[in-house]
């Protein structure tokens, strides 16, 4: 979940909303969040496991799915969120062979709701103790998932600081924001933690428009797509627009659950959003250390722009450095 907003606006472009071919492949990378309990209401399950696209999922739990056939044919990935039963944790991989990696604490850099609040030093504790053993059977472990502020980044520094001896596989990451601060996010936590691959666990464009939503995630989902060091992504928006918090535009359901437009280019049903090349990232309220406040004129330069920024940003300072550079490319 998110940390406290800030505004960014952007300049964009017009987007047309003619909606183009149905897909039906899965998606090797597209994941579905479950966020039970995170978000207020229930998820509307079945409606997304229709989905040809999804792959994987995650609920923010260390239980096993319940029923196991709970999530159909998605390949599910326990979280451990806090310390609370990590116990658990050994029990649920131990019971179904089809896990193959899990997911460390949520947000453990803040403390708000739906974030676990934790020191870096006992999180690495608590790692070591419940977390670590499972790499000798095989399992992938995803570092903790910190916010996309800049708080979030000297967090896990120190939690690798406090776990050097730790088996830490790749690492999942949350933003929220327009296409260029998740590409220059991404990059900078890529190049930061050794070049481990990510996973994009919570993203999302939010309180934005319903075109500049569609136009961020088709961005970013073709970005995401191509990128070898982005392992698997999931946005947040697998609710419906009454429920959401983070604006009605980012869900992939009405307030009646039925599949927005969004939801569709997500979910399989359409496969892009024609003009949506056309769109930079736009007007968004950014909430989670997003960096970025120029734009790009068009879908292509915009991707180019995204990796290079991703690519070369690397060590260098956020913040005005990096808002130039994405000018200088734009
Ligand atoms: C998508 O597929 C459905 C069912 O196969 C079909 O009815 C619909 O017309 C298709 N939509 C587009 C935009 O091709
Ligand atoms: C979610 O619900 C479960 C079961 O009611 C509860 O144990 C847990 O604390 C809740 N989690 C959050 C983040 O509210
Ligand atoms: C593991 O995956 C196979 C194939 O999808 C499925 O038949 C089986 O039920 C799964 N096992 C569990 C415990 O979910
Ligand atoms: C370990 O974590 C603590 C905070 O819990 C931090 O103050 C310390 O600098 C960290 N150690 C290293 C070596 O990063
Ligand atoms: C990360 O990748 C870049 C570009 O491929 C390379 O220059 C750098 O040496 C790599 N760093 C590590 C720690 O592997
Ligand atoms: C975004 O929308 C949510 C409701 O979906 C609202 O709670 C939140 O305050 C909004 N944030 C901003 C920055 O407008
Ligand atoms: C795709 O969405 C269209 C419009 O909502 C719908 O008529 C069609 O049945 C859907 N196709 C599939 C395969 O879900």
């Amino acid at each position: 979940m998110k940390g406290s907003p800030l505004l960014l606006l952007t300049a964009f472009s017009l987007l047309t909303t003619t909606l183009a071919a149905n897909t039906t492949s899965p998606t090797p990378k597209r994941g579905l969040i479950n966020p039970g309990n995170v978000t207020t209401g229930t998820i509307d399950l079945q409606t997304f496991l229709k989905s040809p696209s999804l792959t994987w999922v995650y609920d923010y739990t260390n239980e096993p799915p319940s029923p196991s056939s709970e999530y159909g044919s998605l390949n599910f990935v326990p979280q451990q969120w806090n310390a609370d039963s990590a116990s658990q944790l050994a029990n649920t991989v131990e019971g179904d062979t089809n896990i193959t990696h899990v997911l460390g604490f949520n947000e453990p850099d803040a403390s708000g709701n739906g974030q676990s609040g934790m020191e870096p030093a006992y999180a690495a504790e608590v790692w070591k103790e419940y977390i670590e053993p499972l790499a000798a059977k095989g399992i992938k472990l995803g570092a903790p998932a910190v916010t996309g502020s800049p708080v979030g980044k000297v967090w896990l520094q120190q939690f690798f600081g406090n776990c050097t001896s730790c088996t830490i596989d790749f690492i999942p990451l949350h933003y929220y924001g327009t296409f260029e601060g998740l590409a220059s996010h991404c990059g900078d936590i890529y190049y930061s933690f050794s070049n481990r691959t990510l996973w994009i666990t919570e993203f999302a464009l939010d309180n934005a428009s319903e075109e500049d939503t569609l136009g961020m995630m088709q961005t970013s989902l073709e970005w995401l797509d191509g990128l070898e060091w982005v392992e698997r992504y999931a946005w947040f928006g697998s609710f419906r627009s009454d429920v959401s918090n983070v604006g009605g535009n980012a869900a992939f359901l009405d307030g009646e659950g039925e599949v927005t437009a969004l939801g569709r280019l997500y979910l399989g049903n359409i496969t892009a959003v024609e003009g949506a090349d056309q769109v930079s990232s736009g007007t968004g309220a950014t909430s989670s250390g997003g960096s970025s406040s120029s734009t790009c004129s068009t879908g292509s330069s915009c991707v180019s722009a995204g990796w290079k920024v991703g690519v070369e940003v690397g060590h260098v300072a956020m913040g005005l450095a990096l808002g130039v550079f994405v000018v200088m490319l734009a």
